[in-house]
């Protein structure tokens, strides 16, 4: 930021262009993607002017829809010419995408702050932005504001298509000029935004006989803020940067209606929008033509997916995975996984789909959350311990090689010892290939943190140390099961114990680690090979490469 600055001069030319920073907000078309297309040309004019690419580090915290998000931020930033760095103390530019599914996410996101503290101090070009799930939480944000100055940049789930326009306008407060972002918001609902910062610039300007050139230094540090409520479109079409070249996750959905008790996911990433299927398949094939094996469908709640044609067809989600399955034949792709399925509308089509696609895994997330009938009531979940039962074993029945994994959650207010016996009854019947089991954590804000009978901590350890011993007990006992035999492999990294390993996962999506030489050519990364499980280490295998598929 200019040192002797003292106005909001928007006549600026921003830096690298030939256009003022006013000549940009007002040629933005109104249109999105357009609209941010726009944007990410003036950064990457920015960026090109620096002495050397500046680089940009990504942390993602949650589930796989964060995952995916962070790849279009990638993506953005790849196109505007920051390159890639995994180290967040000596990037030019940090985003942390947050989760806030359980309180353990909240602070873990203020740990990594404070250790970017004194980089982020020391070099006060560099830009921090925190956007995800955790910033539709306005008291989340305020707190930031208030104990976390040196974040440049805040925005949430549903805008996160608009980073460029945003980052723009962080680069336009380095150079004094400070938004209201009234091109970008502008009939939104906004939940938190910085607008208010706006109006004090108009003010201290106001007073231009004093020298407040301190004040608005300061102001211009302050980060751009903006959270919207809710939102009804979908923006797709921007770049997008792919972790592992050859997985990509694709959402086909946003969002989720069910309103379980304890989850606050309904109000962070707000109501069911469903992706048109056109433009899911579309993903697909261009996903496939760039070399992509294994696509995963993403959405709080797969199963009530419904989409629109643009002929107006109406599509469920085993229309949508017939079509994506033989697309998939189509365009090289090899495997198709999608999460998550919410077992109250888990169809018999969909499980017929399944047993007779030729590229859809074999694998089946269900989360069952409790064994007790009492507690799912209470938990809001629609379905009882009979229907789950029934669901997991209708599952089993159309596909006899089924793997099955599931979410559970122990201590949920007014849980008794019965109502834990239950869940574990369950875990027994069902034999999960794999569980991903939580300690119920209160959200402010969802029914479940106003129930009175919370369970004390000590209860709730000692009942999750037992699922989980039980939980591991059956996960062994499965993997010895398959030993012995041949299945394939989608290889995707050297392993990061042993560099004369790789691993990869079975279509179970249990891991598997072999010896190969790294150096082989063409290399198994990337490669569906066939192997024998050999040995089984609690939950991966080891095993022998026996050739290419
Ligand atoms: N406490 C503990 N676990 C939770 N989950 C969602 N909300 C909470 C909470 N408040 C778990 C559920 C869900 C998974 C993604 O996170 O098991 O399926
Ligand atoms: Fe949360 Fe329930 Fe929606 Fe899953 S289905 S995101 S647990 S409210």
């Amino acid at each position: 930021m200019a040192n002797n600055l003292k106005t909001d001069d928007r006549n600026l030319l921003f830096p690298g262009s030939n256009n003022t920073i006013n000549g940009i907000l007002e040629n933005a078309p109104k249109d999105e993607p357009a609209r941010q297309h726009y944007f990410l040309d003036a950064l990457k004019e920015y960026v090109s002017g620096f002495s050397s690419a500046p680089c940009a580090c990504v942390v993602t915290f949650g589930c796989q829809m964060n995952a995916r998000d962070s790849e279009k931020l990638e993506g953005i930033l790849r196109t505007a010419g920051y390159r890639n760095c995994a180290d967040e103390q000596e990037a030019d530019l940090v985003i942390f995408n947050t989760c806030t599914v359980r309180e353990n996410a909240n602070e873990h996101l203020y740990g990594r702050l404070g250790h970017l503290k004194s980089a982020m101090t020391k070099h006060p070009e560099r830009v921090l932005a925190v956007c995800g799930c955790m910033m539709q939480e306005s008291d989340e944000v305020e707190k930031l504001r208030r104990k976390y100055p040196y974040v440049d940049l805040i925005f949430g789930t549903h805008n996160l298509f608009a980073f460029p326009e945003l980052l723009f306008h962080v680069f336009c407060k380095r150079q004094g000029v400070v938004d209201r972002l009234a091109g970008l918001d502008a009939q939104r609902e906004v939940l938190v935004d910085s607008s208010q910062d706006a109006e004090r610039m108009d003010k201290l300007l106001r007073y231009a006989g004093t020298d407040n050139s301190k004040d608005i230094r300061k102001l211009c540090r302050k980060p751009v803020i903006s959270v919207w409520k809710d939102s009804s479109e979908i923006v797709e079409d921007l770049p997008s940067e792919r972790k592992y070249p050859f997985k990509q996750g694709i959402n086909i959905m946003f969002g989720c209606n069910n309103f379980c008790s304890y989850c606050i996911v309904p109000y962070v990433r707000g109501r069911e929008k469903s992706r048109q299927p056109g433009e899911i398949l579309e993903e697909i094939r261009r996903a496939g033509s760039e070399g992509v094996r294994e696509i995963m469908l993403l959405g709080q709640n797969v199963n009530s997916y419904r989409g629109i044609s643009t002929d107006g067809e109406k599509y469920s989600f085993p229309m949508l995975l017939e079509q994506a399955d033989r697309l998939a034949e189509e365009c090289g792709i090899s495997r198709i996984r999608f999460m998550t399925s919410h077992p109250k509308d888990l169809s018999d089509e969909l499980m017929e789909v399944m047993a007779s696609a030729k590229h859809v895994c074999r694998q089946f997330h269900l989360p069952l959350q409790s064994g007790s009938s009492r507690i799912l009531k209470r938990m809001n979940r629609v379905y009882d311990r009979e229907r789950y039962l029934e669901r997991a074993a209708r599952l089993r029945e159309t596909m006899p090689d089924i793997s099955i994994s599931t979410d559970i959650i122990v201590g949920f207010p007014g849980e008794t010892e019965e109502d834990f016996l239950e869940t574990l009854d369950v875990v027994r019947q069902v034999r999960f290939d794999a569980a991903y089991t939580f300690i119920y954590s209160k959200r402010e804000g969802t029914p479940a943190a106003a129930y009175a009978d919370q369970v004390p901590a000590d209860v709730v350890k000692e009942r999750f140390d037992r699922l989980l011993q039980l939980q591991n007990t059956i996960v062994s006992d499965n993997l010895r099961r398959r030993l012995g035999i041949s299945a394939p492999v989608l290889f995707e990294e050297v392993s990061e114990y042993d560099p004369h390993m790789v691993t990869g996962k079975l279509e179970s999506g249990i891991t598997v680690h072999v010896q190969a030489d790294p150096l082989r050519q063409p290399s198994l990364i990337g490669q569906i090979a066939d192997v024998r499980l050999t040995e089984c280490h609690g939950f991966y295998y080891t095993g022998e490469l026996n050739g290419y598929i």
